[in-house]
């Protein structure tokens, strides 16, 4: 068995969710009708403090949806540069007659005085937010920063949208409960096929009237499943059960990223190690991050590149402790033959 750390969403159920997934109580999601559907979205709705929430598919389309249901045209939406929405989704391409700008939070922890103030001066402005950002390395946006930015936003009359696809893990990191990082958001999408391990899906929670829209804009999207809940019971389990143990995710990542910070060879900023994501800067003189890759792949250790130039380590329940001692051996191996 390979040494997975490509991504989190790799995590298999656990039995539990298993047997809900075989016991679980079905009807038509398409007319509200699915219990399993409808008791996730009320617990995951409940859990962040809003008025309602919506099962998709992918935290994508959570993402999507939510840009959907809270713009219009003209609309000014701000996207973070390194965020997912930015580099991985087609919302911008899905609306091109709202329009679309960049700004960039320093290490996905603190967002500039002055693209606050130029988002303000947009037409009803949708700010979106990454907490944790992927792409800095699983940082978190610090709960002060994020009442700030949706005291500042909600001054112009605008939105906040939160990509929290990883909010648990800001959550259990810093003791501050997840509904609190909620408050600071119009909208929220949750991942729960992540470090939480249900197989697929996610949730999109904010006011009843913009998951009314939601809900109407994943139908035309062809996204609505009638028996959901099929996918509701395993991630109700996952929402229930899994929260807590993301806590030795983040234990494992700080003690691998403290044996690659010793390594001659790789740069770890071990600041920016907060929750399960490790980012590692190859500064071999013989070796590029691909090649690094490549033969940690060989041995039997997936990786992701993310640059060209960044190597990413993501923890998750597949990763065990003595996992850790055989990845340094290997990395250690490697960066010193030719
Ligand atoms: C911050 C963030 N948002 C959204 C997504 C997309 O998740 P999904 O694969 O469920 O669409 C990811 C995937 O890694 C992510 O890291």
């Amino acid at each position: 068995m390979p040494i997975d750390y490509r991504t989190d969403s790799g995590t298999l159920p656990t039995e539990e969710m298993r047997q809900a997934m075989y016991n679980a109580r079905l009807g038509d999601d398409y007319y509200g009708e699915d219990p399993s559907v409808n008791l996730l979205e009320k617990t995951a709705a409940e859990m962040l403090g809003k008025e309602a929430a919506i099962l998709t598919t992918t935290a994508t389309l959570g993402n999507q949806l939510a840009l959907l249901s809270q713009s219009r045209e003209g609309s000014d939406i701000w996207v973070e540069k390194m965020s997912h929405i930015a580099t991985h989704d087609y919302t911008a391409f899905l609306l091109p007659d709202r329009r679309f700008h960049t700004y960039e939070a320093h290490n996905g922890r603190s967002v500039r005085d002055d693209d606050l103030a130029a988002a303000k001066k947009g037409t009803q402005p949708l700010f979106c937010i990454e907490n944790t950002h992927n792409r800095h390395g699983g940082t978190i946006l610090p709960l002060s920063e994020m009442k700030r930015i949706h005291d500042q936003i909600g001054q112009a009359a605008g939105c906040v949208h939160l990509d929290g696809s990883r909010l648990f893990n800001a959550s259990v990191a810093t003791g501050v409960p997840i509904n609190d990082f909620a408050a600071c958001a119009d909208t929220v999408v949750l991942c729960l096929c992540k470090g939480l391990s249900a197989p697929a899906g996610a949730v999109l929670a904010g006011s009843r009237e913009t998951i009314r829209r939601a809900r109407r804009w994943r139908a035309k999207m062809g996204a609505a499943m009638p028996q959901a809940g099929i996918i509701a019971a395993p991630a109700y389990v996952a929402l229930k059960k899994m929260i807590l143990r993301l806590a030795q995710d983040h234990l494992l990542a700080k003690q691998l990223a403290a044996g690659l910070a010793e390594l001659p060879g790789l740069f770890v900023d071990l600041s920016l190690v907060e929750t399960n994501i490790v980012l590692v800067h190859p500064a071999h003189s013989l070796k590029t991050a691909g090649q690094i890759r490549d033969e940690l792949g060989q041995a039997g250790i997936l990786v992701l590149l993310l640059d060209g130039e960044t190597i990413r380590f993501v923890i998750d329940r597949n990763i065990a402790p003595q996992d850790l001692p055989i990845t340094l051996e290997v990395m250690q191996s490697i960066l010193k033959s030719n």
